[in-house]
């Protein structure tokens, strides 16, 4: 039996003896549906400075130059399917071991892959917000002719997702931290770890007496301090092999 087995058995084990198991996920998971991560190599971030195309006032200042970046992300998301990764993590919830997933990630490939309590900490692009009004809209419907595309009243639309420089929405953080302290297991599938508040909600589970389990192919600020199982590798390699054991 290799590490990798000994460490499934042991997560799985721990997974089975668990009151209540959630899931926080990052980019990482949705990296074998195609939509490239912020960090590391080939990283959105590499191409794009974060403070000039995902800050809120870069928004406000440059709406066109930050909206052609989005159409770039847009057309990534769009044609984007769950992997296999999001398939384990929805028959893990139908299975019942599964109560919630937090995830970092606006691409809605979590509910497209049929989980049903997904907590979207940055928002999510299925939607567009106005910046004057406030009204918003299914983004599938709203075709983007003109950019920035605006708002019937007549202000700019965003992306329904969480800039730098914004709060994360008030009912996500209070559901996902409530979930985070009740937790006995967390998952945390494809996150560097390293972007507050969402960061905070594994050492939230920690403080409480959980088990972290951390699924990434690299070491994270959670490695090493309060991760207890760290099953290295692809999401889409590890989770079904996981599921399978439950
Ligand atoms: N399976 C699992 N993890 C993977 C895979 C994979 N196939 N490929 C990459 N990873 C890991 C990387 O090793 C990295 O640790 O996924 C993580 C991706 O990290 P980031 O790109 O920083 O993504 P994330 O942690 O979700 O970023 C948090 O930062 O820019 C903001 O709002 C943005 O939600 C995002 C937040």
């Amino acid at each position: 039996m290799s590490k990798l087995d000994l460490l499934l058995q042991q997560a799985a084990d721990a997974i089975r003896l668990a009151r209540r198991v959630v899931a926080l996920t990052g980019a990482g998971i949705s990296v074998e549906s195609g939509i490239p991560a912020f960090r590391g190599t080939q990283g959105l971030w590499e191409k794009y400075d974060p403070m000039e195309y995902a800050h809120i006032d870069a928004l406000r200042a440059h709406p066109e130059k930050v909206w052609r970046m989005l159409l770039e992300l847009h057309t990534l998301v769009r044609d984007a399917r769950p992997n296999p990764a999001h398939l384990s993590l929805a028959r893990m919830e139908k299975k019942g071991y599964l109560r919630a997933i937090i995830t970092q990630n606006i691409d809605h490939l979590h509910q497209d892959a049929g989980s049903s309590f997904v907590i979207e900490f940055h928002g999510t692009g299925h939607r567009l917000a106005c910046m004057s009004c406030g009204e918003r809209y299914p983004s599938q419907e709203m075709e983007v002719e003109e950019i920035p595309p605006r708002c019937p009243c007549g202000g700019i639309l965003k992306p329904d997702v969480v800039f730098f420089g914004e709060p994360i929405p008030w009912r996500a953080l209070i559901q996902a931290q409530e979930e985070s302290k009740h937790c006995d297991v967390m998952l945390v599938v494809g996150t560097s770890a390293v972007v507050a508040p969402a960061c905070d909600m594994p050492y939230l589970a920690k403080e409480r007496g959980a088990r972290i389990l951390e699924i990434n192919p690299e070491e994270t600020p959670l490695t090493h301090t309060i991760t207890d199982l760290f099953l290295q590798g692809s999401a889409g390699d590890i989770l079904p092999r996981l599921v399978d054991l439950l």
